[in-house]
């Protein structure tokens, strides 16, 4: 079982990964918590890469390898050991990320992601992604309550209009993986629509 939380910035995806992870405990499955960019050493070094802003005005391109340069070493070292012996796997961000932030937002072409999607993964996709969703305002405004913006949270409302809508069209493509959350609510209702969903996938994988 992989699951992953996506949403732009200030969402409450960091919020609610705990609170995910005592859900699919109280299933008694195993959890592997764990997040992209990063989850392993090579893959923080290249998160601090990403995220640093020595490297503002990073070529794109640049910006999506080092994306899957990460995504490969967490995938060899931590996803897939996990799900082979069982264990659920909970990522804060994957793939959908890639698809919205270097797709949606800095404008490369979807088909040359794909390429890269599947030379990394070979057929390894989310079972069910919950794509936590709030105005671009609302996300800006949490996430700007935290310390200091790293070189995606100083981008434009434009830019991350881009990147909330490309997630909303990707969720309308795949209503099957994903679940969309509205995170605006307060936290508990977040909290218990998430575990609605959870509840209702754990009974739909029983009865397969
Ligand atoms: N439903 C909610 N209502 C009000 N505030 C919330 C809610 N969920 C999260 N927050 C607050 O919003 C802020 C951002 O939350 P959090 O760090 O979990 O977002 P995130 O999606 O992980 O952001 P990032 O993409 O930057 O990592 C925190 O201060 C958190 O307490
Ligand atoms: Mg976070």
């Amino acid at each position: 079982m992989f699951i992953t939380v996506e949403g732009i910035e200030g969402v409450g995806k960091s919020t609610n990964l705990a609170f995910i992870r005592s859900c699919l405990e109280a299933q008694g499955r195993e959890v592997v918590m764990t997040r992209e960019p990063g989850g392993t050493a090579l893959g923080e070094e290249i998160r601090e890469i990403l995220l640093a802003h020595r490297h503002d005005g990073m070529a794109a391109d640049a910006e999506l390898l080092l994306m899957f340069a990460a995504r490969a070493e967490h995938i060899s070292r931590v996803i897939t050991p996990a799900l082979k012996r069982g264990a659920a796997v909970l990522c804060d961000r994957f793939t959908d990320a890639t698809y919205a932030y270097q797709g949606g937002g800095r404008g490369i072409e979807a088909r040359r992601i794909a390429v890269l999607e599947d030379w990394v993964q070979g057929t390894l996709r989310p079972d069910l992604t919950l794509l936590l969703d709030v105005s671009v305002e609302t996300g800006l405004r949490r996430a700007g309550q935290r310390d200091v913006a790293d070189r995606f949270e100083k981008e434009q409302q434009a830019f991350f209009e881009r990147v909330r809508a490309c997630y909303l069209q990707r969720a309308a493509r795949e209503p099957g993986r994903f679940r969309i959350i509205d995170a605006a609510r307060p936290l508990a209702e977040v909290q218990a629509r998430i575990a609605g969903v959870l509840a209702q996938y754990g009974e739909r994988r029983c009865d397969e």
